[in-house]
């Protein structure tokens, strides 16, 4: 049996969805068991650019059966056009499931999300795509899942009445339109037949491939200062994108997870709103955001930039319990005299290793750095360890000393190719 997680531990965007698609290499499985279309993963293979949003990012080896877990909030309409996109440039899409405990994410959860941050005194900045209503809706006990969408008379029930009901929040809160129920019937008639053949059962499809000792990839979508719980509330996600989110988000046990994976970036980002201890407002933060391409895969929004915040990797080793960190991105800081990391925050003083739970004391913290030397050199093409100028050397060995966890791989490139294995932990293994 083999069973690996991959988690962000950051704010998202380190760079999952490439490192997805490498270990898919020797996956039968891969699964998304949390978040929605707000992801935005894109894997690089011979020079092509993919964007996923709602597939796995295993959807392109066909070998591997791609499941969109029962933790997962799905916009049908997306997840086709995904498949539509990925069709057209030769890729198969027989393989892709869809749990029939997942959520159905709606047409109206995108329009109430648009009413929700416009409205805010305080924006979170979302995606809208939907994701905070339709978990909303799911907590609240009146979502609708794809196993109601099979029988398509007791789905328009269930459309009707959802529809009533967010129609008076839209105008009589709001003050704005109320959305179509005939046209959103039509759209969703029009889709039946395309979507009912890929709803499966998914908790024995995953357990029992668990237990015939395949291998099955769990892909996290946003990452750790992004969840529910332990994120920087309310400035977060609303799903939780952490191992634990696999026991809830797959119906997997604990006890089946052998290694969990957290991909830590170079260098901090974050999209949306919400506080950033090591954030550089400056032409530093410029550098980092060019020489990074640091732009959004859903949004397009430019991404905040900063140095790296160990404090941050330690709470996400906290809450996921990593077995290996992969590295990415370690070539965008070629170029660099010195490189900062934070190992600390300054709190009016005093000086704490930890993030704290009130937003106001994050916005207030002051970053305690460490500088590293930096490198001239190009390391994108370096394949092996003893290639990497020493000063990489060093600021990788620095991040595995203060985290305590295995720097397994590192990235230094966004084509699948592009990496540096360190040990066997994470190598492919020999056919
Ligand atoms: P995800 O949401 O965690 O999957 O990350 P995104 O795909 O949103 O953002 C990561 C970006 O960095 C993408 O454009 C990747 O193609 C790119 N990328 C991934 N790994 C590397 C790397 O090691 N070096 C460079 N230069 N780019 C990378
Ligand atoms: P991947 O999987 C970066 C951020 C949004 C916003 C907050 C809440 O590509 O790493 P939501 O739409 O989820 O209600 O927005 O979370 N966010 C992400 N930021 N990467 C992501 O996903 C994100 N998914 C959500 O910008 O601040
Ligand atoms: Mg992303």
């Amino acid at each position: 049996m083999s069973t690996q997680v991959v988690v962000g531990t950051q704010w998202g965007d380190e760079g999952k969805g490439k490192i997805v698609d490498v270990l898919a290499d020797r996956a039968d499985m891969v699964v998304r068991f949390q978040g929605g279309d707000n992801a935005g993963h894109t894997v690089v293979v011979n020079g092509k650019k993919h964007v996923l949003h709602l597939l796995p990012s295993g959807v392109l080896r066909d070998e591997a059966l791609c499941v969109i877990g029962p933790g997962v909030v799905c916009n049908p309409f997306v997840l086709l056009k995904e498949m539509e996109t990925l069709k057209a440039s030769g890729m198969s899409t027989d393989h892709i499931r869809i749990s029939d405990r997942a959520q159905i994410l709606m047409p109206y959860h995108c329009y109430q999300d648009e009413l929700e941050e416009n409205s805010a005194s305080h924006k979170i900045g979302t995606t809208k795509r939907g994701i905070g209503p339709c978990y909303q809706d799911k907590y609240a006990r009146t979502g609708i899942r794809y196993h109601e969408f099979k029988d398509f008379e007791h789905f328009k029930d269930r459309l009707k009445e959802s529809v009533e009901r967010k129609n008076k929040l839209f105008t009589d809160v709001y003050g704005a339109k109320p959305m179509d129920y005939d046209q959103l019937e039509a759209d969703f008639a029009a889709i039946h037949d395309q979507i009912v053949p890929m709803i499966i059962e998914s908790i024995h499809v995953v357990n029992d491939a668990i237990d015939e000792g395949k291998n099955v990839l769990f892909e996290g979508a946003q990452a750790a200062m992004l969840d529910i719980n332990y994120g920087t509330y309310p400035y977060v996600t609303s799903s939780s994108p952490t191992a634990a989110g696999v026991t809830v988000g797959a119906g997997v046990a604990p006890s089946k997870i052998d290694q969990v994976i957290g991909v830590v970036k170079a260098y901090s980002t974050r999209v949306g709103e919400g506080p950033f201890v090591t954030e550089l407002l400056d032409e530093q933060g410029d550098w980092l955001r060019e020489h990074g391409f640091e732009f959004g895969a859903t949004t397009g929004r430019p991404r905040r930039c900063g140095w790296e915040d160990l404090v941050v990797i330690k709470h996400a080793n906290t809450i996921n319990g990593l077995t290996d960190i992969v590295l990415t991105k370690l070539d965008v800081l070629g170029g660099l005299e010195e490189i900062k990391v934070c190992i600390g925050y300054d709190i009016d003083g005093e000086i704490i290793d930890y993030v704290p739970s009130d937003q106001m004391d994050v916005a207030k913290a002051r970053p305690v750095y460490k500088t590293l030397p930096g490198w001239k050199e190009d390391i994108s093409k370096c394949t092996t360890w003893e290639e990497l100028p020493q000063a990489a050397r060093e600021y990788v060995q620095f991040i595995q000393d203060f985290t305590g966890v295995p720097v397994s791989m590192i990235s230094v490139g966004p084509d699948r190719i592009n990496n540096i294995y360190l040990g066997s932990r994470l190598l492919p293994k020999e056919d």
